[in-house]
């Protein structure tokens, strides 16, 4: 029953920067089959504004990033993962200038460097000014299909099949045939990126539902430090316009935010002013639409040179223009939206997870890099560094394992149920989210926010599925839970997680990682 077709070395999930990078990194002698559950363009690696830092100013050095790395990630980090992170970050730009990346440079014909918040250095590179992550994609996708890596999309994930605790495939539902079955390989690299959607307002696109943290933790594998939510600062809050993250290098070139009366705020609450961390920006802003009773607050740029704005911002300019906002004369509304998970499917330096043969790579795994805080600009490296070394761990691990163990597993045909039962609770989880485990924390919200969750999670859990949003909204109540149980747990203030009946970080108690495992 089963064809070549469903027996491979490696199955990567995901078509993400970390997931096509890994597939590029693979052994050619490897069959490496790419699995996406949406179009092999949507991911938040697509999305990506802000670049990828690399200490490769005059000026700079990677000792110098790795302490701006350790500083912003607030005691949690891990010194050993930064460490290969920054290390490797100048020749990985090496790498995908080799492979076409076209970065952005100055009228001397070095690389421009940008400035980002919690970065002491310029050092963030981009391509096509704000379209960075499309730019660098582009050239991924084009790779992959020279070197005809398959790639199956509208595939989703529903399981990982693991025996013995040694992975040896996953069960997908191919939406264009509607048949659940399975695809049995060596090993399983998860590079199926972020978790945004579990709340309703996100810089994240809508495949963003952390679907790999559920099939690992419904496995066995350990997640960690879920607690840590990034939020950032600055997304587009327009009545019609999509949630468009306004990137902070925006703030880096010397944008100002504003509250709805035209008044600087940032600097009275912190010396950084605009580019003080993300979690603090990202507080005083909602302390300030609070005060002023606004659901949001302005950004300008209107002081930079128009000709600078449209080198270095043309997609956003584009994109604010559809909405009659001309951002370089008019304020940008913008407010705090969900954008990053630092934490993720626990790994050790090389990807492993703690079931044999299963990696995880990119914003899905919790490699201690981002520690409490992601700095920005450190995700894309993130994806690349990694995504390197684990093509090169697993290629051996292939190469050292036997044959594909093919499992007795049916082929089944998908039921479609005439009833759309889970659909009010993906809205209804969203918002608890935000509202009792967002930017802001304390115990009475985080109680009762899991009740609500436990009860809804109870009602779904044998709700059958109609389609693949179904499947994702029964991932998000776990990991929602999953969050906010962390949220509870941690008894201070660190990074992203802020507790109002916690304000402090507490570093007798809590240097340390929540580490969640099913049972
Ligand atoms: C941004 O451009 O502001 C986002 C960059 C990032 O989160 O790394």
């Amino acid at each position: 029953m089963f064809g070549l077709n469903n027996v491979w070395d490696v199955i990567i999930v995901g078509s993400g920067i970390a997931g096509l990078y890994t597939a590029l990194n693979v052994s050619e002698k490897s069959k490496t089959l790419i699995i996406t559950k949406g179009d092999i363009k949507e991911s938040n690696s697509y999305n990506a504004q802000g670049g990828i830092a690399a200490a490769i100013g005059e000026d700079d050095s990677p000792d110098i990033h790795f302490q701006d790395t350790i500083r912003a990630g607030d005691g949690l980090c891990n010194p050993e993962a930064v460490k290969i992170l920054v290390y490797s970050a100048p020749s990985i730009v090496e790498e995908l200038i080799k492979l076409g990346v076209e970065f952005d440079r100055d009228e001397t014909g070095r690389l421009d460097l940008g400035r980002e918040g919690a970065h002491s250095r310029r050092r963030v590179l981009h391509s096509r000014g704000d379209s960075t992550g499309k730019a660098i994609m582009e050239v991924l996708v084009r790779r992959i299909l020279e070197r005809e890596v398959p790639v199956r999309d509208q595939t989703m994930v529903l399981e990982l099949i693991v025996e013995d605790n040694i992975c040896k495939g996953v069960l997908v539902w191919d939406k264009r045939s509607e048949l659940i079955y399975p695809l049995f390989s060596k090993a399983v690299v998860l590079a199926t990126g972020g978790i945004g959607q579990i709340y309703p307002f996100t810089t994240n696109p809508s495949v963003a539902c952390g679907d790999g943290l559920a099939v690992a933790y419904n496995s066995g594998a350990e997640l960690c430090d879920m607690e840590f939510v990034q939020f950032h600062p600055t997304v587009l809050k327009h009545p019609s316009a999509p949630s468009l993250l306004i990137t902070e290098s925006i703030r880096g070139e010397g944008g100002i935010l504003r509250n709805v009366y035209g008044e600087r705020f940032v600097p009275k609450y912190h010396e950084m002013g605009e580019l003080a961390p993300r979690d603090v920006v990202s507080r005083i802003i909602t302390e300030e639409m609070e005060r002023t009773n606004s659901d949001y607050v302005y950004l300008d740029i209107t002081h930079l040179s128009k000709e600078f704005i449209l080198s270095h911002f043309p997609m956003i300019y584009r994109e604010c223009l559809k909405y009659g906002i001309d951002i370089t004369k008019d304020y940008i509304p913008v407010a705090p939206g969900a954008h990053y998970m630092m934490g993720g499917i626990r790994t050790n330096l090389k990807g492993e997870t703690c079931i044999k043969g299963l990696y995880a790579c990119g914003e899905c795994a919790g490699t201690g890099i981002h520690g409490a805080n992601r700095m920005a600009s450190n995700s894309l490296l993130e994806g690349l560094v990694f995504g390197k070394i684990i093509a090169q761990e697993v290629s051996n691990y292939v190469f050292n394992n036997g044959d594909v163990d093919v499992l007795d597993i049916e082929v089944r045909e998908k039921k479609i149920y005439k009833e759309e039962l889970l659909k009010k609770f993906r809205s209804k989880m969203q918002h608890l989210m935000w509202k009792y485990c967002g930017i802001r924390r304390e115990e009475s919200g985080l109680k009762v926010l899991l009740e609500e969750l436990e009860r809804m999670q109870q009602e779904v859990i044998d709700m059958p599925v109609n389609n693949f949003q179904d499947v994702e909204t029964k991932n998000m109540l776990l990991l929602s839970r999953l969050i906010a149980e962390s949220a509870l747990e941690r008894k201070e203030s660190r990074g992203a997680h802020f507790r109002v009946d916690y304000p402090y970080r507490d570093d007798i108690y809590w240097q340390k990682h929540i580490i969640k495992k099913k049972g």
